[in-house]
């Protein structure tokens, strides 16, 4: 263990936000399929989130985001308790298919105005939007042409950005390209788990390879179109450690490593594809074309890590390609969240010293970390001290980086409001605010009027 920093030693009431200075960002993320319901409301096409959760068994639970939080509907009040709470930074994305029903051609104006409400409405309120462009919804009629694993996504993802960039740009300044590229292409084109449920390296590899040329494409297009943006793009990441100081779970939680944490920030920096410590990267190749080396990179203003825990790998000879296994949190004798993730807060600060060891890495935000519980309400109140305790120990590791120098100048908190959980639907509880599902009612948790304190603090 390393010696924990200076503040650590600090009393909790010295732990405040002026720590962080004056510039660092404070703010909440979500994303469109989550919160916003409205899933066929005046003209928006069906997303494969829309699809896949229809599929009887696709999500164990059954449930889908037809409705979520109607967030569609409760814009107005959502973005009023942002403001009762004094965030000054939302971080939400734009629903590909509200805007561009079919993925590619005719404009949904209704989509347009939806946005331009909520931006306005936060903008009004004195609040700063940050908007990603993909958060994993891609429209249902580009899926039908081969989704992801088409090349032609690239030139459909472009499209998108710059209808959004010319409708948005001239209020919107903070832009994210993408969030978690892994998560989508892992869980949505290899395991079979989130939409639209394929599986196997031959979805997985091409939809690995066009996400990155879309990525960079996105941060081009947004760059040509709006000088003055702060363009970035989100990721992903969990701390590796192996189980054993073995040869074997070494070399196996760097493979891993790569796979979670390297496979789309490389390309991006202009490394290329981890291929050394992750062999089964080379089989990238047979997607790409001459030039792609270049258009793989894109020079972004920040990067944006999510960071929820820290994974154990273990070798194992049962796992194709992989040759790895992570042992679970649940047989590791540790604080488990409602997720079945491991609480483990040194975890930020170790991803924050990893990624700012990349030679031109921009400035980075914590563009997400959180936690669920399953948080019920008892009287009108919900008390979730466990909350407040997972951020504010998180909040120290990202102190603790920030000052060995990492250049970490942001926190968003996942996530305002209860909401759609993916494959997990509704049970998993990750919000500063409670969500009845039945009634739309909203209550402020305990760890939401702390979060209000800690910022006007
Ligand atoms: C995603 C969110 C998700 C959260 C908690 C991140 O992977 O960006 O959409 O809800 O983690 O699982």
């Amino acid at each position: 263990m390393k010696a924990p920093g200076k503040q650590m030693e600090l009393k909790d009431n010295l732990f405040n936000r002026a720590l962080f200075g004056d510039d660092f960002k404070w703010g909440v993320s979500t994303a469109a399929y989550q919160i916003e319901g409205g899933h066929d409301a005046h003209g928006k096409g069906p997303s494969v989130w829309d699809v896949f959760t229809a599929k009887s068994g696709a999500i164990p639970s059954g449930h889908h985001g037809n409705t979520a939080c109607d967030f569609y509907n409760t814009y107005p009040q959502d973005i009023a308790v942002l403001k009762e709470l004094g965030i000054p930074n939302f971080r939400f994305s734009l629903s590909w298919s509200r805007i561009i029903p079919a993925g590619t051609g005719e404009v949904n104006e209704h989509g347009i105005d939806f946005y331009n409400r909520v931006i306005d409405t936060c903008l009004a309120n004195g609040i700063e939007p940050w908007v990603t462009l993909y958060h994993w919804d891609l429209p249902h009629e580009l899926d039908l042409k081969g989704g992801w694993a088409n090349r032609e996504v690239v030139e459909w993802f472009k499209e998108f950005v710059q209808v959004c960039a010319k409708a948005f740009g001239d209020r919107v300044k903070y832009w994210m390209v993408m969030n978690e590229p892994m998560v989508f292409t892992g869980a949505g084109y290899f395991l079979g788990l989130h939409a639209p449920g394929k599986k196997g390296l031959n979805n997985f590899l091409p939809a690995v390879h066009h996400a990155v040329l879309a990525m960079a494409e996105g941060g081009r297009t947004l760059r040509s179109l709006l000088p003055d943006a702060q363009i970035g793009t989100t990721f992903s990441c969990s701390h590796i450690e192996p189980y054993t100081s073995g040869r074997k779970d070494v070399v196996a939680a760097r493979r891993v490593d790569a796979l979670l944490n390297r496979l789309f920030i490389e390309p991006i920096l202009g490394m290329g594809y981890p291929e050394e410590d992750l062999p089964v990267a080379k089989k990238l190749k047979k997607y790409m074309k001459p030039g792609d080396s270049g258009l793989m990179q894109f020079d972004f203003d920040f990067i944006g890590i999510q960071n929820y825990t820290r994974e154990i790998v273990k070798h194992s000879i049962f796992v194709p390609y992989l040759n790895a296994v992570l042992v679970k949190a649940e047989n590791r004798k540790v604080p488990l969240t409602a997720m079945g993730w491991e609480i483990y807060p040194p975890a930020i600060y170790h991803m924050l010293k990893k990624y700012a060891e990349y030679e031109n890495m921009p400035k980075l935000y914590i563009t997400e970390n959180g936690v669920a519980f399953p948080d019920t309400a008892v009287g009108g109140k919900v008390n979730d001290p466990e909350r407040i305790h997972y951020i504010k120990s998180h909040l120290r590791q990202v102190l603790r980086a920030k000052e060995e120098g990492v250049d970490v100048q942001g926190y968003f908190v996942w996530t305002l409001l209860d909401n759609f959980e993916w494959a997990e639907g509704y049970h998993p509880r990750f919000g500063l605010v409670h969500v009845d599902f039945e009634t739309q009612q909203r209550i402020i948790k305990s760890s939401g009027h702390w979060y209000k304190a800690f910022l006007n603090g």
